[in-house]
C-alpha cells in the first residue's frame, strides 16, 4: 500500500465521523436506548436513497452526543484516523442547531470539540479550523440566533460559517442576511450547493452569500457559464466522491464527474463528507477514485496540492505544506 499524500480535508462533518462502535459506547455511557443492538446492526442501516434518507439517520444518531467529553472523544477519534489518511490540515464542519434543538448547549459542543482541536497539532500533527454550519431546512431567524450565540468564539475557535442539510427547496438566498453578518464579523464563508440542488443554487451562493468555496458543486457542470465563472475566479469545489455515490447523486464511481471537473480547469479537492456513513475517509476516497477512474499520480498530486490552495491557511502556513 502506498503512503497517503499529505493533504488538507475541507469538507468533513464531525458528526458524520461517528463510527457505530463509538455511537454504541456513548449510548451506554449516557444511558440512551438505541434501536440497534450491535455495530453491525447499525451498519446494516447505512443504505440511503438520497440526501434526506441519510440526514434522518445522521440526526437521529446524534442523540448519543450529550457531554463535552462526548464531543472531545468524537473529534479525537476523527483526528487519529485522519492522520493515518495523510491529513495535515482539517477544516471541520459542525451542526450546532442539531444539538441545541435537543437541549445540548452551544458551549458544550464548541468547548468539547475545542479540547480535541486545541491539542491536534501537538498530538496528531494536524492543524485545524472549525466551520459553524447553519441547517438550511430551519428558518433564517434560527440561523441568525445561532450566529449571535456563537459570537464569543469568533476568530478563536470558530473561523468560518457554512450551510448544509436538505438542499432542494432551501436555496442560499434564504440565508443572505446571516451570511452578510458573518462576513462583517470577519468570518470566512462556504456553502453546500449543487449537491442535489440545481446550478442556480451555486450562482446564488456566489452572488448572494459571497462564499469563498462551494461544497460539492458537482451539478455546476450542467451550466457552461457557471463552469467558466468558477474556473476564472478559481473558486474551490470540495467534492466528496464516495458520498455522491452513497447518496445517489452519481450512479457509480466510474461515472463521477471529478475527471471532467479537473479537465475543465476547476480547483477541485477530494474530501470524505461523512466518512463513517459513506464507506471511507479521505484517502479511501483517493484510492476508490484511482481504482474506478484510473486517476494517475499527477492527478492525485494536483488534488492534494489543490486542498492546501483551497484552504483558509495563510500564505506562510500554506507554503509549509506545499
Ligand atoms: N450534512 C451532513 N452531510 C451532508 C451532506 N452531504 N449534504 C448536506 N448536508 C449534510
Ligand atoms: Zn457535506
Amino acid at each position: 500500500m502506498t503512503t497517503p499524500l499529505p493533504k488538507a480535508e475541507l469538507h468533513l462533518h464531525i458528526e458524520g465521523t461517528l463510527e457505530p462502535e463509538l455511537a454504541l459506547a456513548l449510548a451506554a455511557r449516557n444511558g440512551i436506548d438505541l434501536p440497534y443492538g450491535s455495530a453491525d446492526d447499525l451498519r446494516a442501516a447505512y443504505s440511503f436513497r438520497d440526501l434526506q434518507s441519510f440526514l434522518d439517520l445522521y440526526y437521529a444518531l446524534m442523540a448519543v452526543l450529550r457531554t463535552e467529553q462526548d464531543f472531545t472523544d468524537l473529534a479525537e477519534a476523527y483526528l487519529a484516523r485522519a492522520r493515518r489518511q495523510g491529513v495535515r490540515h482539517a477544516e471541520i464542519f459542525f451542526d450546532p442547531q442539531a444539538h441545541t434543538a435537543r437541549g445540548v448547549d452551544l458551549r458544550t459542543v464548541v468547548e468539547g470539540l475545542g479540547r480535541a482541536l486545541d491539542s491536534a497539532e501537538q498530538r496528531h500533527g494536524i492543524t485545524t479550523r472549525l466551520i459553524l454550519c447553519f441547517l438550511r431546512d430551519l428558518s433564517a431567524e434560527d440561523a441568525l440566533e445561532t450566529l449571535e450565540s456563537a459570537r464569543p468564539y469568533f476568530g478563536t475557535l470558530i473561523t468560518a460559517v457554512g450551510l448544509d442539510s436538505a438542499e432542494v427547496g432551501n436555496p442560499p438566498s434564504k440565508f443572505q442576511e446571516v451570511f452578510a453578518l458573518a462576513r462583517e464579523a470577519g468570518l470566512h464563508l462556504v456553502a453546500h450547493a449543487g449537491e442535489e440542488g440545481p446550478p442556480e443554487y451555486v450562482w446564488e451562493a456566489l452572488d448572494l452569500l459571497r462564499v469563498e468555496r462551494i461544497d460539492h458543486g458537482i451539478r455546476s457542470l450542467e451550466d457552461e457559464r457557471l463552469v467558466e465563472r468558477l474556473r476564472r475566479e478559481r473558486v474551490p469545489l470540495t467534492v466528496c466522491p464516495l458520498s455522491n455515490v452513497r447518496l445517489r447523486c452519481v450512479d457509480r464511481l466510474e461515472d463521477h464527474p471529478l475527471p471532467r471537473m479537473l479537465e475543465a480547469g476547476l480547483l477541485v479537492t477530494v474530501n470524505s463528507d461523512d466518512p463513517s456513513y459513506f464507506g471511507g475517509y479521505v484517502e479511501d476516497n483517493f484510492r476508490a477514485l484511482t481504482a474506478a477512474l484510473g486517476l494517475d499520480e499527477e492527478q492525485r498530486r494536483t488534488l492534494a496540492a489543490n486542498s492546501f490552495h483551497a484552504s483558509f491557511l495563510d500564505d506562510k502556513q500554506r507554503a509549509a505544506y506545499l
